[in-house]
């Protein structure tokens, strides 16, 4: 389906868009999409993608998800404009650093990448806040990433760009409080949703044969096996 089609998807297209997307196809093309077109996404679209995420798994499955999905454009430029300076300022030394030759070409590019959705966050049609409610004054971190994971993959296969973020918890009270969101029920991810600029595609990853042991880790070559710092 084209992406102009895909902006006109009524309630039908909705109900079917996405729907013939073969799962590890899907979650092995699931790349961060951070360059986004500022066109509307449809609600309905949005709504299917948050049932997705409803569908992860839950410490006794309590589900303690709740979805803010912000496409009014005050909020979204009020959460860019406190986003993008402290995302420049994470930022410069790392970027500083890849300038340097023999820096690997895709961290560089994932770094960019990160840069140019912090600048242009308020042109994201959709920010999608994942909070959760608190269990004995704790965050339930490990049930609402899974459900962002699910929420990312959902996107993938309906066509839509995401990204998994988690900066805004910097100033994620006064974020929350924009939100009406109660402290019992903090945000913990902000996922950037529009159609994308670009396409879907294999990100880089390490092989798997690299990462996977059998019965007991191999402590040989165990430096060379650390993940990137
Ligand atoms: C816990 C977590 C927090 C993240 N926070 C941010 C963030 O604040 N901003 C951002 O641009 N990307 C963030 N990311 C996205 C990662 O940078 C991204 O998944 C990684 O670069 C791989 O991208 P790729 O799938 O395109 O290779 C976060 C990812 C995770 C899992």
């Amino acid at each position: 389906m084209q992406r102009s089609d895909e902006q006109r998807a009524g309630p039908v297209e909705v109900a079917s868009l996405g729907e013939d997307m073969p799962l590890l196809e899907g979650l092995r093309t699931a790349r961060a999409i951070r360059r986004l077109r500022p066109d509307p996404v449809p609600r309905a679209l949005i709504r299917k993608v948050c049932e997705a995420g409803t569908f992860a798994p839950s410490g006794g499955n309590r589900q303690p998800w709740v979805f803010v999905a912000v496409d009014d454009p005050e909020t979204r430029r009020w959460v860019a404009d406190r986003y993008r300076p402290i995302f420049q300022r994470y930022i410069r030394e790392p970027l500083a650093r890849a300038d340097r030759e023999g820096f690997p070409a895709h961290l560089r590019r994932n770094m960019t990448a990160s840069l140019h959705l912090a600048e242009h966050l308020h042109e994201a049609p959709v920010l999608l806040f994942i909070a959760g409610w608190k269990r004995r004054d704790e965050e339930q971190l490990q049930a609402l990433y899974p459900c962002a994971q699910n929420v990312l993959l959902a996107c993938r296969a309906v066509g839509l760009g995401a990204s998994f973020t988690t900066l805004h918890r910097i100033f994620g009270e006064e974020c929350d409080r924009r939100l009406g969101l109660p402290p019992e029920i903090p945000s913990a991810v902000m996922i950037p949703i529009g159609w994308p600029v670009g396409r879907h595609g294999v990100p880089p990853r390490e092989p798997v044969d690299g990462k996977l042991f059998w019965n007991a880790f191999d402590a040989s070559g165990v430096e060379e096996k650390r993940p990137i710092r």
